[in-house]
């Protein structure tokens, strides 16, 4: 399926950044990874995208490599990030054949809505495997390449001539930024992802790798949304009323995002997350009644009763 470019990158981004270079991106085929992945390659890189499904892996892959000709994006499937070793053959395949890694995503997670009450023990462990010990198994598989290329491609603050490299990302969700129903499995699971990051910020910072997390909020079209939440036009309409933007994002603005964290703009940014979520997990608190609901209130014009600084002004 061929996407326009402007689907999945701004035009702000030059082209070339990423020549020569390497991305190895767990769950690469899904619907926010396949973009993040897509936007590399279009900016120069050669990729891997490693799934449990072989014919979606492969057939991912070929569908990234589309958009530049002469890019090499191979597709690794039968592997499950819950298994070390397999991760660790799937890493090292790649640097064989793409000659290195330079950059990696771990994007792989699972999820469902249930409560506490319906989750087995089981069933915490299974998105507790995927998600962090996932996200963990990743970034162990790939840390002696990452150490490799940021010792190739230095961290010093000014333009380098061979570019960036030996930078991790991980994804995560504000769950357990917000407090979410039917999510204790998996904001527990992120929370952890989170620390693995900073963790790994704090130890491989000293050897020029940056680990940073991007923090997708309720992105259109994409399986997140459609399994997570009602796609009725009212259930969208009211989820949308919550986020200050008025609107879902887009895959692309993930993916700009990512180009931004790898690339020379973002070399000082280390052991951070980046919210990319229009807002929305800051209204947790915003009011849920008639006559403050946001925010027509705020929107609607009307003062406040009973502040005692002044009149309201305009905006
Ligand atoms: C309650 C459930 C369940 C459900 C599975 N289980 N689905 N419990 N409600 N809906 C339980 C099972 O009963 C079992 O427990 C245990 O979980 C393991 O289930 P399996 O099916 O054997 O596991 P597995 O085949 O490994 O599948 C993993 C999975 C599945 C997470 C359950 O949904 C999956 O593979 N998902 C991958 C794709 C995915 O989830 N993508 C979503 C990404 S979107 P018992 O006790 O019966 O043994 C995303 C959004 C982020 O992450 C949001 C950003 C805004």
């Amino acid at each position: 399926m061929s996407v326009p470019r402007e689907k999945y990158l701004s035009s702000v981004w030059a082209d070339g950044i990423f020549t020569n270079k390497v991305l190895f991106c767990t769950g690469g085929a899904g619907t926010i990874c396949s973009m993040q992945v897509r936007a590399f390659v279009a900016l120069g890189g050669n990729a891997c995208i490693i799934g449990r499904n072989v014919e979606k892996t492969e057939k991912g892959a070929e569908d990234i490599a589309t958009v530049r000709p002469g890019s090499k994006v191979i597709g690794i499937g039968g592997v499950d990030v819950r298994e070390p070793k397999a991760l660790q053959s799937a890493a090292d395949r790649c640097a064989k054949e793409l000659g290195g890694v330079d950059f990696a995503i771990a994007g792989a997670a699972g999820n469902f809505l249930a409560p506490i009450s319906q989750l087995s023990a089981n069933a915490f462990k299974t998105v507790m495997d995927i998600d962090a010990l996932g996200s963990y198994n990743t970034a162990k598989a790939v840390l002696p390449y990452l150490v490799e290329s940021a010792q190739k491609h230095k961290n010093t603050g000014s333009a380098q001539p061979t570019g960036t490299g030996g930078r991790l990302m991980f994804i995560s969700a504000t769950f357990h930024y917000k407090g979410q129903p039917l999510q204790a499995h998996v904001a527990a699971a992120k929370a952890a992802v989170d620390q693995i990051s900073h963790s790994i910020a704090i130890e491989y910072g000293p050897y020029g790798v940056t680990s940073n997390i991007i923090t997708p909020g309720p992105i259109a079209n994409t399986e997140g949304v459609e399994r997570l939440s009602k796609t009725d036009p009212e259930s969208m309409k009211a989820s949308m009323k919550r986020i200050p933007l008025g609107r879902y994002g887009e895959v692309k603005e993930i993916a700009d995002a990512t180009v931004y964290l790898f690339s020379e703009a973002g070399s000082y940014v280390n052991g951070n997350t980046l919210v990319v979520d229009g807002g929305q997990w800051r209204t947790a608190g915003a009011s849920e009644s008639a006559a403050w609901q946001y925010p027509d209130f705020l929107m609607s014009g009307a003062a406040v009763e009973g502040v005692k600084s002044g009149r309201r002004s305009k905006l």
